[in-house]
């Protein structure tokens, strides 16, 4: 190597080193904000009734006997939730792809993981976790606490593959072992506890607080015109076979479709986990709450608007031998010899009145409420 760049390589070294002791000595200053008395993560969250397409649908609360949230458990898993020294690098937390105001979800197509490479999916809101029977886009995880600690191992996400790190890691963060300690009785930090405290965090973000909501009391009498065209339209166009039940995510606690994004799917999706090649392609049903917030849209984040996802729906649907057959023109039960995609022909006002019905699926109040948001803001 020259003089020159030998230099040039310990002065960028050094300015490297420099950063990350500021990065290190910043983090140390950061300590959560808590209320003196907790939050209420447990208060009963009633579902409103008048959903025409079935509020009992999505399967109950998947809530196992030995993790009942409680208060200060939730609590702990709101500042885990929030805290950049889960990454290897301290520099990203859940919450950097998960974010309150896009009701916990990413505002790009692809999020950027802990040294800056990018997940391979888009990433999901996080809400109504309770009525999942599985998790993330191919249902690889069976349960909420399965699921948190993935991230945390994940080589994109976080890339703290040794889970014994961790729990190191935090006992060395002054404000643990307290927290800890009123969330499970005692100071001791396992990776057990630390999945159980994300989960009873997250089990307690519910969102059933939109337009949809408040109106299905009061036959939709809050409903602009354009509005109640749309929701007629969303169930002529059997959206609801999929996108039914008190989450609009299905009715069997997942459900599961091949929606004919790509004749030959690039991902496989849940095909991948289970080897049937009929499931190539097949990805579980999202949520339709919060849609106005959650975009860029579909599993690879394909579709930056609410209008294109529409127009795939309207005319875009690819036919496979995969294709869901309720995308079908046979439909559900009707003519199940066909595999030709779904035409449904809505003409531009049409499609603005199913935007404007996935719209009053927002619910701000979810968005801005404080028991969720940043502690250490
Ligand atoms: C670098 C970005 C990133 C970080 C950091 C991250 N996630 Fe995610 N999250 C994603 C992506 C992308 C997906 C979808 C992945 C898939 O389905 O294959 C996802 C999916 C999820 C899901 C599944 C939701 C559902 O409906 O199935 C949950 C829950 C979740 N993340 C919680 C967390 C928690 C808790 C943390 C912190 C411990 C975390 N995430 C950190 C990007 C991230
Ligand atoms: C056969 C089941 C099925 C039907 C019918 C269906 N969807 Fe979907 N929908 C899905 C699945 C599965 C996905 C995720 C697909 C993917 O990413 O590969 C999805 C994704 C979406 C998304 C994007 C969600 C997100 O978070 O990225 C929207 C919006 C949507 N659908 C709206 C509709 C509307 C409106 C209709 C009716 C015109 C409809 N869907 C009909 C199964 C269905």
């Amino acid at each position: 190597m020259k003089r020159s760049k030998l230099l040039a390589f310990i002065f960028v070294a050094s300015l490297l080193v420099l950063a990350s002791c500021l990065k290190n000595d910043t983090l140390a200053k950061r300590v959560p904000q808590l209320p003196a008395v907790p939050y209420d993560y447990t208060a009963k969250v009633i579902i409103p009734q008048g959903n025409p397409w079935g509020n009992g649908g999505n399967g109950g609360d998947n809530t196992p006997p030995d993790n009942v949230t409680t208060n200060a458990g939730a609590a702990l898993g709101r500042v885990l939730f929030y805290d950049r020294v889960f990454s290897l690098n301290n520099s990203i937390s859940c919450s950097s792809c998960h974010k309150q105001q896009f009701a916990f979800s990413d505002n790009v197509d692809l999020s950027n993981g802990f040294d800056g490479s990018k997940t391979l999916r888009n990433a999901l809101p996080v809400f109504n976790q309770h009525v999942n029977s599985a998790f993330f886009w191919d249902g690889r995880a069976a349960t909420l606490e399965q699921q948190s600690l993935m991230p945390v191992k994940n080589h994109i996400e976080m890339g703290m593959e040794k889970m014994d790190n961790l729990a190191i890691k935090l006992k060395s963060v002054s404000y643990y072992p307290a927290l800890f300690k009123a969330a499970f009785g005692s100071e001791e930090i396992t990776a057990v506890r630390v999945a159980d405290a994300l989960a009873q965090f997250m089990r307690s973000m519910r969102s059933f607080n939109s337009k949809f909501d408040q109106g299905g009391t009061m036959a939709f009498a809050n409903f602009t015109d354009k509005e109640k065209d749309g929701m007629q339209i969303f169930t002529q166009s059997r959206c609801n076979n999929c996108h039914g039940g008190q989450n609009l995510s299905g009715n069997f606690g997942s459900d599961w479709a091949n929606t004919g994004l790509d004749a030959s799917p690039v991902d496989k999706g849940k095909g991948a986990i289970t080897g049937f090649p009929q499931q190539n392609g097949v990805f579980r049903v999202p949520s339709l709450r919060n849609i106005g917030l959650t975009g860029p849209y579909m599993h690879d984040g394909r579709y930056k608007t609410l209008d294109e996802v529409i127009d795939h729906y309207n005319n875009g649907v690819q036919a496979s031998p995969n294709l869901d057959v309720r995308l079908t023109t046979g439909g559900w039960g009707i003519d199940s010899s066909t595999t030709k995609p779904v035409n449904l022909n809505l003409n531009t006002s049409q499609k603005e009145s199913l935007k404007a019905f996935l719209l009053t699926l927002t619910d701000y109040q979810f968005t801005s409420d404080p028991k969720f948001s940043d502690p250490f803001k």
